[in-house]
Parts: structure tokens; C-alpha cells; sequence
């Protein structure tokens, strides 16, 4: 049997259903499946009050992370980890990037592979170029990455995105968000 931790951050619950979707395509004779949220300790708010979503920007972009719970009762003898997360920014999201620079984190991905999975508008290319630098730190190997960018064309996200995270609202003008796949090796 082998074990498997997928670890996400999910805020409005879109890549959690990726995940739970993704997960379950996996044999459950064979795999154990072993699923954690990542938590900040201080909630982010969603929908966004239009402030704080901006405010998030710098600390975001910099990569600064938030402070996160730690994960309790996790085994240490995972054969994979699944690491799914959104892009903020252009960059992993605060909560990941805090998780990824703890040291449970440190202990956790030691020589594991790592699946990376994103859900995010469409522009994730630059943040996981970033992960690729934290699961390097923490000498974790990335073997594949899986990318689920929303429906529509890029530009019509300029107005959609903000009208979805700052009032919760996925419709905007007929424009709908829907994660199509696109598989990146
Ligand atoms: C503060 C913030 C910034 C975001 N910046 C980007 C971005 O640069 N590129 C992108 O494709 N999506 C961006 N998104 C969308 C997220 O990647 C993600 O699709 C959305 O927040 C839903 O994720 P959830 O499962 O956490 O609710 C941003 C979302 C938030 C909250």
C-alpha cells in the first residue's frame, strides 16, 4: 500500500474540488490518501474587502508567507506528496509559501517526490517557477505538474476575477469561470 499526504490551501473551495476530483481517480485498493488543509492562523477573508485584497499584493509578490497552524498527527513515511495551490499575485499563495518555509515543511519533503497541482485564473507559469525554488530548499523533488486554468480568454479576466474574489460572484456578462484542463509536463 502506498501512502500518499496531498496538502492544499483552498479559500472559495475551487481547488479543493480540483483535488477531490483529482484524488479520485486513484485506485483506493492500492493508495491511501492522506488529505490536509493548510490553515492560516490568521483567516484570509473571502470574499476579499476590496482593500485587503490590494494590500495583499506586496507580501504576496515578495513571497513574504503567513504564519500557518502546523499540521498535526502526519505520518513520516509518505512515498508521495501532492502539493495543490492557487496563484496569488503571480505568486503561490501566502499560506502555501508560509507552510513551505516551516519546519515541519523542512521534514516533511525531504527527498519526497512531489506532484505540484494549481487551479488558478490562467497565470501560474512564473509562480511555479517559484515552487520549484521552495521544494528546492527543502530538497524535495518534483516529478509532474498538473495546471487547471478557469474558461474565457485571458483579458476578459481583468474585470471577472476582481468581480469574482471581491464579491464572490463567478458570472460576470454571461463570462463564466469554469477550470478546464491543461496538463503541463
Ligand atoms: C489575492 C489573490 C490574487 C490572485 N492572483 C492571481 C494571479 O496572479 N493569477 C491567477 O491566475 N490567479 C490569481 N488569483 C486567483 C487564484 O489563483 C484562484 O484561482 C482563486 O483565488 C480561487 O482559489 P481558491 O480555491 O483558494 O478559492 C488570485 C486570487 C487571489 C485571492
Amino acid at each position: 500500500m502506498k501512502k500518499v499526504l496531498v496538502l492544499y490551501y483552498s479559500q472559495s473551495g475551487q481547488l479543493k474540488n480540483v483535488i477531490e476530483s483529482f484524488i479520485s481517480l486513484l485506485p483506493d485498493a492500492d493508495i491511501k490518501v492522506d488529505l490536509r488543509e493548510i490553515k492560516p492562523k490568521i483567516p484570509y477573508p473571502y470574499p476579499w474587502p476590496f482593500y485587503k485584497f490590494f494590500d495583499e499584493f506586496p507580501g504576496a509578490a515578495h513571497m513574504d508567507g503567513c504564519a500557518v497552524e502546523e499540521i498535526e498527527n502526519l505520518e513520516d513515511d509518505y512515498d508521495l506528496v501532492i502539493l495543490g495551490y492557487t496563484i496569488w499575485f503571480l505568486a503561490p499563495s501566502s499560506p502555501i509559501v508560509g507552510f513551505m518555509k516551516t519546519g515541519q515543511a523542512k521534514k516533511l519533503f525531504k527527498n519526497k517526490p512531489v506532484i505540484t497541482l494549481i487551479a488558478c485564473r490562467d497565470m501560474w507559469v512564473m509562480a511555479q517557477e517559484k515552487v520549484k525554488g521552495l521544494l528546492k530548499e527543502v530538497g524535495a523533488k518534483l516529478i509532474d505538474n498538473v495546471a487547471l486554468t478557469d474558461q474565457g480568454r485571458g483579458i476578459y479576466s481583468f474585470a471577472t476575477t476582481p468581480r469574482w474574489l471581491l464579491t464572490g460572484k463567478k458570472m460576470l456578462f454571461g463570462f463564466f469561470h469554469r477550470p478546464v484542463f491543461l496538463k503541463v509536463i
